[in-house]
C-alpha cells in the first residue's frame, strides 16, 4: 500500500537517528518515494549519505544547497509529501513545532505540509516526563500531529525508562495506518456517549458503574480520524481524547447527559450511544453527607428511573439520521439487543456480552456482534477495542452512505 507514496522522513538531532537508516531502508522496500531531510544536529549521529543512499535522493539540510546554490524550496516540499514521519523527534525539535517556531529546513517544511505528519519521540525518561514536553506533546496532538508513541526500555543513557524511540517496524505500522484511513464520513456531524454515569446519593458518594470508557472514547477518535466531526459526551472517566475533530462535553450524572444530547443531536447526521447510563438513581440526594447514626441508620436508598436517552433520540429521529446503541447483556443476548433495537428505534445496535472473554469493562479488548434493521446480525472476532472501533465506523459509514 506504501507502492509510489510520496514520504518525507524528518531525522533530528538524537542517537535514536541509527534507527532512521532502517526506517528509510523498509520505506523504499515498501515501494515509497523517500526524501530525508535532516537537522544540522542530525549530521551529527549518522551521515547524510547514508541517508542518501539508502532514499536514492540527495537528503537536505538547508534551504540552499552548498556548492550548487539550488535553492530547497521549503513549500514545494510540504506540498510533495502524502506523509511526513519526523523520526526521531527530539525534544528540542518537538518544542519548536509546537510553537510554530521554524529556525531550520526540517521545521519549515513542517509548517508548510498539508499531508499527515506523524512524530516518534525519542528522548531521556526525565526529559520525556518533563511537563513542558508534555505540554509540548499535548499541543501537537491537539494541532493534529500523529505521535508515535515511545518504547519503553534500555535508555542510551543507561537508565530504564520510557522515551525510546519507537522501532521502525513498529514507525511503518503506523505509517501504513496512517495512509489507510479513509475519510468516508468527512462533512458528517456524529454524536458519541462515553463511559460510566455517577448519581449522587450525598455529595460524597455515587452510584455508578465498571464503565471506563474506552470503548466510546476508540469509538470518537476513530469516527474523527475519518473526518467526522464528533461530539463526545463522556461520563466521569480519567482517558483522554486528543483528535481535533473533537468536541469533548464532559458530564456526570444521567439527567446532564440526557440535557447535553438532546440539545445537539437534531444538528447530528448520526448518533451512537455506547454510554452505560444509569438506570436508576437516588431519588432525594442529601445535600450534606450521610453521617452514621444509630438512632437513624441510612440502610435504604429510594430510587427512581432515570430518562432513557437512547430511546427519546429514537423518539425525535428524522428521516437520514443513524441511531446506534449499544446492549450489554449476560443472558438471552440476541434475543434482548433485538428487542432493544427495535423498542427504541434504532438503525443498529452493537451487541457485547459480559459473559465473553476479552469483552466487556475496562479490558483493551472486546467482541462484538453487529445487528441491523432487518436484523441481520454480523459476528467479528474478539480485537482490541480500537480496532473494534474501525469494525462499528465502517458499518455505520456503510449505512449513512446508502441513506444518502
Ligand atoms: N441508554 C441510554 N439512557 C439510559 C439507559 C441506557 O441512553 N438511561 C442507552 C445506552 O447508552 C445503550 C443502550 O441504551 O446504548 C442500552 O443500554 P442497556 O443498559 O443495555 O439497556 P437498557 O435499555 O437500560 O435495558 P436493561 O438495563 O434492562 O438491559
Amino acid at each position: 500500500m506504501l507502492r509510489g507514496k510520496k514520504i518525507i522522513v524528518g531525522v533530528t538531532g538524537g542517537i535514536a537517528a541509527y534507527k532512521s537508516a532502517m526506517l528509510v531502508r523498509l520505506l523504499i522496500k515498501a515501494g515509497a518515494e523517500v526524501q530525508v531531510l535532516m537537522t544540522p544536529a542530525a549530521h551529527e549521529f549518522i551521515t547524510p549519505l547514508t541517508l542518501a543512499t539508502l532514499s536514492k535522493r540527495p537528503v537536505h539540510t538547508l534551504f540552499h544547497d552548498s556548492g550548487n546554490g539550488t535553492w530547497n524550496n521549503h513549500v514545494d516540499l510540504g506540498l510533495w509529501a502524502d506523509l511526513m514521519i519526523i523520526a526521531p523527534a527530539t525534544a528540542d525539535t518537538l518544542a519548536k513545532m509546537a510553537n510554530g517556531i521554524c529556525d531550520n529546513l526540517l521545521l519549515a517544511v513542517y509548517l508548510s505540509a498539508r499531508c499527515p505528519v506523524s512524530a516518534a519521540p525519542a528522548m531521556d525518561l526525565d526529559m520525556y516526563r518533563h511537563p513542558s514536553t508534555q505540554r509540548n506533546l499535548a499541543q501537537l496532538r491537539a494541532d493534529g500531529v500523529h505521535l508515535i508513541p515511545p518504547g519503553n526500555g534500555e535508555l542510551a543513557s543507561g537508565l530504564h525508562g520510557e522515551g525510546r524511540m519507537a522501532e521502525p517496524e513498529e514507525i511503518l505500522a503506523h505509517t501504513e495506518a496512517t495512509l489507510s484511513v479513509k475519510q468516508r464520513l468527512k462533512g458528517r456531524k456524529i454524536l458519541v456517549t462515553a463511559g460510566p454515569t455517577y448519581e449522587p446519593i450525598d455529595p460524597v458518594r455515587f452510584i455508578g458503574n465498571h464503565s471506563s470508557g474506552k470503548m466510546g472514547l476508540a469509538l470518537a477518535e476513530t469516527l474523527a480520524g475519518q473526518g467526522a466531526r464528533v461530539i463526545l459526551v463522556c461520563g466521569p472517566t480519567s482517558l483522554q481524547v486528543h483528535h481535533p475533530n473533537i468536541q469533548r462535553v464532559d458530564v456526570m450524572t444521567a439527567k446532564e447527559m440526557y440535557t447535553a444530547c438532546t440539545k445537539v443531536f437534531g444538528t447530528c447526521h448520526a448518533a451512537i450511544l455506547s454510554a452505560a447510563v444509569a438506570d436508576y438513581r437516588p431519588a432525594h440526594a442529601s445535600k450534606s453527607k450521610i453521617k452514621k447514626d444509630k438512632s437513624r441508620p441510612f440502610t435504604q436508598i429510594e430510587l427512581e428511573e432515570t430518562a432513557d436517552i437512547l430511546a427519546e433520540l429514537g423518539r425525535r429521529k428524522k428521516s437520514g439520521q443513524v441511531l446506534a446503541g449499544f446492549a450489554l447483556e449476560t443472558d438471552n443476548e440476541i434475543e434482548h439487543a433485538k428487542a432493544k433495537l427495535k423498542k427504541k428505534n434504532l438503525d443498529f445496535i452493537v451487541l457485547n456480552s459480559l459473559r465473553e472473554k476479552g469483552a466487556g469493562f475496562a479490558v483493551d479488548t472486546n467482541r462484538i456482534t453487529i445487528i441491523g434493521k432487518n436484523n441481520k446480525t454480523i459476528n467479528f472476532e474478539v480485537k482490541a477495542k480500537t480496532a473494534v472501533a474501525v469494525d462499528i465506523a465502517d458499518y455505520l459509514a456503510g449505512l449513512m452512505e446508502k441513506k444518502s
